[in-house]
């Protein structure tokens, strides 16, 4: 059982927090930087302050996290700075967006053994408190399930961890995921099994099917950060911010949330067309926190 979280008003309250802030003002920040390694720090500031925070405060963190390419840079961060004792993890709890099904934990493709080998086994975290979808010897339905109750239990995420898909999937929710989705099996399309074929030596032992928290479950999180590098995420990030909100780019259900940050290189802000204005809307930031 972790320290109680500051304001901490039970995760049903908190869905209506959420409502109620959608009311008002939606903040949608878009963050164009320089280099990869810019948005690995960014992102690794992010962790940090929330940490450092609770820490501060005798508390505990919830992160929800992502696998994949992107946030490789950031989890070693995270591990520098917790071997110099800079963030500590002995009091977060932390729930990953996906897991293949019928991949068991112990398989290098799974993401259990991707968490572990980037992340968990290099910082003080406790195993017990890492949770990764459970997909092998069990009813899909049913872990899906706990896994939702787990969050619950936990007071709900603070923090989630996102990646972009090239067809601007989040977790593996694919292009016509209900935006009311919670966690479940979701058939992975070509596409994703493609990119995902370096993990597993050829497309075909790409596994058909994964659970992966929903789009709805995903926006109860307190806040978010989506991480993109390159090019090829560029229509996948316009298509999310500047698109309509639609089923057909799972990423654009994030318009939806009031506390969203897209961390971006400029070739993922490449196809924006509102770029300038966003780097203006950074800089006018960066004053702003200056003068106060
Ligand atoms: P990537 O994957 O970080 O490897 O590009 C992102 C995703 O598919 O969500």
């Amino acid at each position: 059982m972790l320290a109680p979280k500051s304001g901490d008003f039970g995760y049903k309250n908190r869905k209506l927090i959420v409502l109620h802030c959608c009311q008002g003002k939606l903040s949608l920040r878009v963050v164009i930087l320089e280099s990869v390694d810019a948005v690995t720090l960014f992102a690794a500031n992010e962790v940090s302050s929330l940490l450092k925070h609770r820490t501060t405060n005798g508390l505990g963190a919830v992160l929800g996290l992502a696998t994949g390419g992107t946030p490789l840079g950031l989890y070693r961060e995270l591990i520098a700075r917790n071997s110099t004792g800079e963030i500590s993890f002995a009091n977060v709890e932390t729930f990953n967006l996906d897991e293949y099904v019928g991949v068991p934990p112990e398989s290098h493709s799974s993401y259990r053994y991707y968490m572990n080998e980037n992340l968990f086994n290099h910082v003080d975290i406790d195993l017990a408190m890492t949770h990764v979808p459970i997909t092998c010897g069990v009813d899909l339905e049913a872990s899906a399930a706990d896994f939702e109750n787990l969050i619950e239990l936990a007071g709900g995420i603070d923090l989630q961890i996102l990646g972009i898909g090239v067809d601007a999937h989040i977790g593996f929710n694919e292009i016509g995921s209900s935006l009311g989705s919670r966690t479940r099996v979701k058939t992975l399309t070509q596409r994703t099994r493609q990119d995902n074929a370096r993990y597993f030596g050829s497309v075909d032992a790409v596994p058909q099917t994964a659970l992966t928290m929903g789009i709805q479950t995903i926006l109860e999180g307190q806040s978010i950060l989506l991480l993109a590098t390159g090019a090829g995420k560029a229509k996948a990030i316009r298509d999310c911010v500047e698109g309509p909100i639609t089923a057909s780019v799972p990423a654009s259900a994030l318009q939806l949330h009031p506390n969203v940050t897209l961390a971006i290189d400029r070739d993922a802000a490449s196809e924006l067309a509102n770029a300038d204005y966003f780097l203006a809307a950074e800089r006018n930031r960066a004053v702003a926190s200056r003068s106060s």
